[in-house]
């Protein structure tokens, strides 16, 4: 029997990285999830249970070097390899130029950008161990068209840049770096980091973003997940530096094509 590969998602305990760890428990991976707060954790728990057992979720915060050096002694010690690595833990902040807080704008750029590089840097000797590992970088397509936040559009601007560096940098060592930029998704980050003030504006802000996606949804976070796990299998083995949006088309929205007739 082949022996199971093991992944550390940032940012497992909620939305999108909870849907990919998931999605990993049942492809066959070990999966470990690094995430600041135990109440997301019990979060996760209440609304996958069947992951509670399966997935290791462990405490931290990638924007903090101490602590990402205790992660990786902790996987050092338990799996002493890492095949794959998903720097999905994010935040968002509001603002513009003009409205955007210095601290804002680092906490964005601390977690977003920085967090990525210090998890890559710090786990590199395990990866390299694999033989063939996968990074995959939770981005945005706020990264490649400007959104409503300067601080989250940079931070996923600087975050695709450090995958095509990788994707050299770390290519000799067998190690593929790739983007996977999604659109709007349904997930906890509007809310929990308060740039929506609650559920009802919530429903009504995916409401007015449904008409831009020219098939006509938003995302879930399986959309994401899929996408990820077979950047992390062997079938994506010549895939590197690429930065892949996952997003209903909303970065081919054309608003000069006249809309079609109302469908059943
Ligand atoms: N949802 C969307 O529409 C959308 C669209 C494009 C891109 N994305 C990207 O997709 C990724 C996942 O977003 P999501 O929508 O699934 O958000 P989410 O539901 O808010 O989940 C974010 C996760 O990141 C963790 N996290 C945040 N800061 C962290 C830190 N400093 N250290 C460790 N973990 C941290 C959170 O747990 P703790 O708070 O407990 O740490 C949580 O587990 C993000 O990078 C986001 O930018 C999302």
């Amino acid at each position: 029997m082949k022996k199971a590969k093991n992944v550390l998602i940032t940012g497992g305990s909620s939305g999108i990285g909870l849907a990919i760890a998931g999605d990993l428990v049942n492809k066959g991976w070990n999966v470990v999830s690094l995430s600041r707060s135990q109440e997301k954790i019990e979060r996760a728990w209440r609304e996958r249970p069947d992951l509670k057992e399966k997935v290791d979720f462990i405490t931290g915060d990638v924007s903090d070097l101490a602590k990402v050096n205790k992660v990786n002694t902790y996987l050092e010690e338990k799996y002493g390899v890492l095949h794959g690595l998903v720097n999905n833990a994010g935040v968002l902040t509001k603002g513009t130029i003009e409205t955007i807080s210095l601290d804002d704008w680092k906490f964005t750029l601390d977690i977003n950008l920085t967090g990525p590089y210090l998890l890559t840097k710090t786990l590199l000797p395990m990866l390299r161990r694999a033989k063939g590992a996968s990074v995959v970088n939770i981005s945005s397509v706020a990264a490649l068209k400007p959104g409503t936040s300067v601080g989250y559009s940079v931070s996923k601007a600087g975050l695709d840049m450090l995958t095509r560096f990788l994707a050299g940098d770390l290519g000799p060592y067998k190690i593929r770096v790739n983007s996977v930029n999604p659109g709007l998704v349904r997930t906890h980050i509007h809310l929990d980091n308060k740039v929506i003030a609650g559920q009802e504006a919530y429903e009504a802000m995916l409401d007015k973003a449904r008409p831009r996606y020219p098939l006509g949804e938003i995302g879930e976070p399986d959309d994401i997940a899929r996408m990820v796990a077979f950047l992390l299998s062997d079938e994506a083995k010549w895939v590197t530096g690429s930065i892949i949006t996952v997003d209903g088309g909303v970065m081919v929205e054309n608003d000069l094509i006249p809309p079609k007739p109302q469908q059943e």
